[in-house]
């Protein structure tokens, strides 16, 4: 079952699960597994699978997690802005799979690369992102492992939530983050290594807009030292997105610095909260964060 570089040789294992897939390519590599565009033979249906096989870094337990995670999101997807599941689930002895709807768009990564966007817009793909997340955690899941990398856009520009790690904040499910992917999205807490709740998924969140906004990452430390991003993560001061950006209301500036709050508690209540501010942002109207708030952090950030 293995290719020449030690990785999943995913059309074998296709076949396992069914072999009325023909495959049309792979479309990339992640942390845990390969993503390939399948042809359904029957139907001609196009759809993405993601497969994954078990390796030291990660238990069956996290795997069993990440299915039961994406199969949870199954009813989600004709609401929200949620990457339909068709199926999900093992194929002995070692591999799992995820048989989702084919994303044509790409990532939100390479989207706002390619595609000139308005701050308007931005806050509009913000807000149905949170109102996503704000659906997963209703239902008790988890996303884990949010980044750019992991929205990933319709044909006409939707956004839309895809690869979530945990379903609900049992422990046993649970990795330590550092493990699965970029280090640049996650949460003072998780740095610390602590379980990652909702409020996690809501810091990592503000993290993902105040790059969208800006062009840039909240922090100065690279990849290159790792310690030094943990140690600005948990202590450093966030520059609030106007210091950044020209253009950036004293609204916005408050509502990306109460996602990023160090304090799990400081931070939004839910997402429903902050896709409502994220509107109130973008038609420049009423926002829930005290007006006094809004001017202190940009007076305080914005005094020579
Ligand atoms: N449903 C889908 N439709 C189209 N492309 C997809 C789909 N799911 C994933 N991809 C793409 O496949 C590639 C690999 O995805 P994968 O999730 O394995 O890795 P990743 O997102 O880069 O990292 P991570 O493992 O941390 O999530 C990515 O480029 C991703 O955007
Ligand atoms: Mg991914």
């Amino acid at each position: 079952m293995k290719g020449a570089d030690g990785k999943l040789d995913v059309s074998e294992s296709l076949e396992v699960i069914d072999d009325g897939f023909e495959l049309v390519r792979i479309i990339g590599k992640g942390t845990v597994g390969t993503v390939c565009e399948y042809r359904r033979r029957s139907d001609d249906r196009v759809v993405a699978i993601k497969l994954m096989k078990l390796t030291p870094m990660g238990t069956p337990e996290v795997f069993e997690g990440i299915i039961k995670a994406a199969l949870a999101t199954k009813p989600l997807a004709d609401q929200t802005n949620v990457v339909r599941v068709f199926s999900a689930g093992k194929v002995p002895p070692n591999t799992y799979y995820i048989i989702m709807e084919m994303m044509r768009g790409g990532t939100l990564e390479e989207y706002i690369k390619r595609v000139e966007l308005s701050l308007k817009e931005k806050l509009d793909i913000s807000a149905k992102i949170a109102d996503a997340l704000y659906a997963i955690h209703f239902k008790g899941i988890i996303h884990g492992d949010l980044k750019p990398s992991n929205i990933l856009m319709s044909a006409e520009g939707e956004p839309y939530l895809n690869d979530f790690y945990l379903y609900s904040s049992d422990s046993s499910t649970q990795i330590p983050y550092m493990s699965i992917g970029t280090p640049f999205y996650m949460s003072p807490e998780q740095a610390s290594g602590a379980l990652v709740t909702p409020k996690t998924d809501i810091y990592s969140f503000g993290v993902m807009l105040y790059e969208l906004v800006t062009g840039e990452m909240p922090y100065s430390t690279g990849m290159d030292s790792i310690n030094g991003l943990i140690e600005e993560i948990t202590n450093g001061s966030i520059a609030p997105p106007s210091k950044r950006k020209r253009g950036v209301s004293p609204k916005l500036d408050a509502v990306i610095l109460k996602l990023l709050e160090k304090e799990p508690d400081e931070r939004y209540r839910d997402m429903a909260l902050a896709a409502s501010d994220l509107r109130g942002c973008r038609e420049n109207g009423p926002i829930s964060i005290p007006a006094e708030k809004q001017s202190f952090w940009h007076r305080f950030f914005h005094r020579r």
